[in-house]
Order: structure tokens, then sequence, then C-alpha cells
């Protein structure tokens, strides 16, 4: 597999677009990844980035050649917000892990972080032929839990205390999310949107070929 044959130059969403990162996004990712908050959500290490393993990151993995993380802009004003990436390609298996970040803290809550992840997730699974996504989360970043559920994630398993945080341990979730779950969301949320006529007929439809609301990502359904 070639990664950075698959990079896009651009993925539009009606609240973000990604953008391929520039080398002046580097100011943006050493304010966000020397900012403690972000460091408690998503590091294992204790305590945050040094201002060099930043730099060194930032080369390597966003704008190496061998990479796929896209920048977050908010569509609206073509600001700089967060960062989104898969890594560990496995083409054998079709899968690869996912990553985001939005740094910039008053931009959290506004959809921007599940709408960044269903465009990955869409890149994945229509353009990548990936069959699995998987991540990993923190148990008290429930905001993030809650994003992921909505984007068709769910909980494979648990690593229980893995985490010492504040003061105590903490469990490390495993989610993923394969490409038929994707495909059956996709469909449940465009039917969601048509008028109340023809979503009776398209759930009619969906149920005769088993695709209908009951027949969920792995038998947890995600909020919307
Ligand atoms: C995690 C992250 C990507 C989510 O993106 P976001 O734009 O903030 O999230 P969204 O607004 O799209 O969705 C958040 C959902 O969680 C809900 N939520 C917010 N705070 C919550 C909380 N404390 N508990 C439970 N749910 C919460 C929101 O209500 C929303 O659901 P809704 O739309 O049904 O109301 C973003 O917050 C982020 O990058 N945070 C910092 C770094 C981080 O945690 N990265 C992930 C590491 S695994």
């Amino acid at each position: 597999m070639q990664p950075r044959s698959w990079l896009p130059e651009r993925l539009e969403g009606e609240l973000v677009v990604l953008l391929r990162h520039v080398p002046s996004n580097l100011a943006a990712f050493q304010r966000w990844y020397s900012d403690p908050e972000i460091a408690r959500l998503n590091r294992h290490e204790s305590g945050v980035m040094r201002r060099d393993e930043i730099e060194r990151f930032f080369s390597a993995r966003v704008v190496g050649p061998d990479t796929l993380s896209l920048a977050i802009h908010v569509q609206a004003t073509g600001r700089l917000i967060g960062t989104c990436a898969f890594s560990h390609f496995d083409g054998d298996n079709g899968s690869a892990l996912y990553h985001i970040t939005i740094g910039e803290h008053d931009a959290w809550g506004r959809g921007y972080g599940t709408e960044a992840t269903d465009l990955m997730l869409e890149h994945a699974f229509e353009r990548l032929g990936l069959h699995r996504v998987g991540l990993s989360v923190f148990s008290y970043n429930e905001r993030a839990i809650a994003s992921y559920r909505k984007s068709g994630f769910v909980i494979e398993g648990t690593l229980r205390q893995a985490i010492r945080r504040d003061g105590r341990f903490w469990d490390e979730h495993e989610m993923g999310i394969l490409a038929d779950e994707w495909r059956t969301l996709r469909r449940m949320r465009s039917i969601d949107r048509e008028p109340a006529d023809n979503r009776a007929l398209s759930i009619a439809a969906g149920a005769a070929v088993g695709a209908g609301p009951g027949a969920g990502p792995a038998g947890d359904q995600p909020r919307r």
C-alpha cells in the first residue's frame, strides 16, 4: 500500500473542511500539544510533549511521506482548529487506526469533530477500501466517546485500569467500526433526511433487505 498516494487534497463537509497540512501549521501544533488538557485527553504519558518532540512528531507523522494526516478547518471561516489522521495501515487485513485532536477548546462541542471523523471514515471505506477502522480512548473522555459513537464506532474491548491520571486508574477503551456498519449508518442517516412519505417507503424497502433501523452497527446503535 502507498499511503501518500491516498492523501486527498481536501475533504469537504458542511461544518468543516479537511485540508493537507502545511509547514506553518507547526505553530498551532506547538500550542495544542503543550496544553495540559489536551495531553490529559490523548496522551498515555503523563505531562505534555516537549517542543522538540512536537516538532519531530509534526515532521514525521503530520507532513511526512507515510502519513494520512489532515488539518481540520472551520468551513465558514477557514480557521485551523485541529488535526485528524490514520496510522498503522495494515494492507493485508484492510485496517487502520484513527486519531483526532481539536486543539482549540472553544471549538469543542460544536459538531466539528464528529463531522471530521465522518469525512475520514467515508474516505477510508469508500476510497481506500478499508474493512475496519479502530481507535483507543480513555474512559474519562466522555465527549470523545459520544462523538465516536455518533460516527458509528462501538466499544469492542477495554483495557482495565490502563491509565493512571488524576490520582487514580482509568480504563482505556478500544473502539472500532467495520465498512458494512458504516454503510448501514450512512443509509439510515440518508433515510432520516428524506421527507416523511419517502422515509416510510425507504424503511420498508430497507427492512426487506435486512438494512432497516434495527440492523445497526453490531447491536450498539449510535445515538443519531
Ligand atoms: C473528541 C473531539 C474530537 C470531539 O469533537 P467535538 O467537535 O468536540 O465533538 P462533537 O461536538 O462533534 O460531539 C460531541 C458530542 O459529545 C457530547 N458531549 C460533550 N461533552 C460531553 C460529556 N462531558 N459527556 C458526554 N457527552 C458529551 C456532545 O453533546 C455531543 O453530542 P451531541 O451532538 O449528540 O449533543 C474533540 O472534543 C477533541 O479533539 N477534544 C480534545 C482532544 C481529544 O479528546 N481527542 C480524542 C482523543 S481519543
